[in-house]
């Protein structure tokens, strides 16, 4: 459930909240309505019964109905007549003695036919009560209203019902949970208006978070074959000395061999002679075997061309390598620039020896400058030179700079400042041999101090057809 809901997008989750705070809240609102609406209004109901009952002994009262001769009948059109007004009234009698009568009864009511149905008091009240009780299932007031002309006493009896209060608390409560319906759909209409950025935000940095990671992804895939190459360079290098080693001894052995075989043929008879020379002759065939070994060797240490060359232009490589190297720049506070002053910059090469190649010489930058406190820069540039028909990258930093004594050496095989882990001292060395296979070189240019320009120049290639 938990991981549902992480799930969802912002604006699921807001209208979630929306909803869950306000219908809890607004029913909780309506039902203290209710209650606190529902006292008011069952006196309300109370007092409309007793206002009835007492105009209704009023008219008794200034028209002296209960000495009438048809007092039932004048009586009975009275309380229709004022019923008409009073639709919550249910009903309504008039409770007393007929003439000649022991027993007190309806001598008139709004209902016919009350003849059978005995008067609700035994004994007349002489003051006004009122009671809430239940008819028929309907909460109701009764009400008990006394009345006299002289000495004719009569009780008027009126029931009001409050079913009407029960159905505005009903009222009270719907119009509460359709207000929050409303205030749930507008607040989230308003709040999406405004969550649309938040929300937009969010998405891209989701999206940049992933290419981040994509892109460091390639940047350790670039660096392991980084270090990989240096390591075939190591072996390679390695193994050419090896071979050269084993060769000197190997044409020696083969000339002693010689020799031997000539000097066994003067020295001893031809027949001895003939088994001897087999067994030198294998020993020989032998030697030619480790030799053509150790030949293989050396033509397998020259560097193969892995990959095809392709026409492109060098902005494109160095953005390239800019995509992956730009998060590292951010992390260690240096500050960056650009500028693409070159009008001719197609190179014929194959881009990831390029590619490596201003990897290398930018980790380098940037290792000169990592933990520096001072304001760091790195600015990549490229520029023609027309007279050499060149195009270089320069890659410029303001780090630690380089000695003159280490300038001399920074290109060697294994030369480093940097500890055990850190460098091979392979890079630079490996990076001028790429330049040079293409007809170009790496330059270097430093002050102690201020920082370093090392540049790659590469021979521009013209596109084809146009003229040179
Ligand atoms: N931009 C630079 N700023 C300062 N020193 C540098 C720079 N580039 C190279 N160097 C020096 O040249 C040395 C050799 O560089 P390199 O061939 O890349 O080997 P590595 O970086 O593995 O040590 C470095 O150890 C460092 O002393
Ligand atoms: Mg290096």
């Amino acid at each position: 459930m938990y991981t549902r809901i992480r799930a969802m997008d912002l604006q699921a989750k807001v209208i979630l909240i929306l909803v869950a705070v306000i219908f809890p809240i607004s029913f909780f609102l309506g039902l203290v309505q209710s209650k606190v609406l529902e006292p008011v209004l069952s006196e309300e109901v109370r007092e409309v019964g007793v206002s009835f009952a007492q105009s209704l002994a009023n008219q008794i009262d200034s028209h002296r109905l209960l000495l009438k001769a048809d007092a039932s009948a004048v009586i009975t059109d009275r309380i229709q007549h004022l019923m008409y007004t009073q639709p919550s009234i249910l009903r309504v009698d008039v409770i007393a003695k007929k003439p000649n009568d022991t027993h007190l009864s309806n001598i008139a009511s709004n209902i016919e036919d009350q003849d059978n149905a005995p008067p609700v008091v035994e004994v007349l009240r002489d003051t006004v009560t009122t009671e809430r009780t239940y008819e028929e299932g309907i909460p109701v007031w009764s009400i008990l209203y006394p009345v006299s002309n002289g000495s004719e006493k009569a009780n008027i009896h009126v029931l009001v019902s409050l079913r009407f209060v029960g159905a505005v608390q009903n009222t009270t409560l719907r119009i509460n949970l359709i207000a929050a319906l409303i205030s749930t759909i507008l607040l989230t209409l308003i709040l999406s208006f405004f969550l649309k950025r938040a929300i937009e935000n969010e998405k891209q940095l989701k999206v940049a978070q992933m290419s981040n990671e994509a892109l460091s992804e390639k940047l350790q895939e670039i660096q392991q074959e980084l270090i990989h190459t240096e390591k075939l360079a190591v072996m390679g290098q390695l193994t050419a000395s090896f071979a050269h080693e084993i060769g000197t001894p190997l044409n020696a052995i083969g000339g002693h061999m010689q020799l031997l075989n000539s000097d066994l043929e003067r020295v001893i008879s031809p027949s001895l002679f003939g088994a001897l020379s087999d067994r030198i002759k294998i020993i020989t065939g032998q030697l030619r075997k480790i030799e053509d070994i150790v030949k293989g060797f050396l033509q397998n240490t020259k560097k193969p061309i892995a990959q095809q060359k392709s026409i492109v232009p060098v902005r494109e490589l160095i953005e390239r390598i800019l995509a992956l190297v730009l998060p590292t720049l951010q992390r260690h506070q240096i500050s960056f620039g650009q500028e693409y002053a070159a009008v001719e910059d197609q190179v014929e090469v194959v881009p990831l020896e390029i590619e490596q190649v201003i990897l290398n010489l930018v980790n380098n930058a940037i290792d000169s400058m990592k933990g520096r406190s001072v304001p760091n820069a790195l600015w990549i540039k490229t520029y023609n030179d027309p007279a050499r028909q060149t195009v270089t990258i320069e890659i410029k930093d303001t780090g630690t700079g380089i000695t003159k004594e280490n300038l001399k050496q920074i290109f060697k095989p294994f030369f480093t400042t940097k500890s055990a882990g850190e460098g091979h001292g392979l890079g630079l060395s490996i990076c001028q041999q790429i330049a040079k296979a293409y007809g170009g070189d790496v330059l270097v240019d430093s002050d102690l101090g201020k920082g370093t320009r090392m540049k790659i120049q590469l021979p521009v290639k013209k596109a084809e057809g146009k003229s040179a």
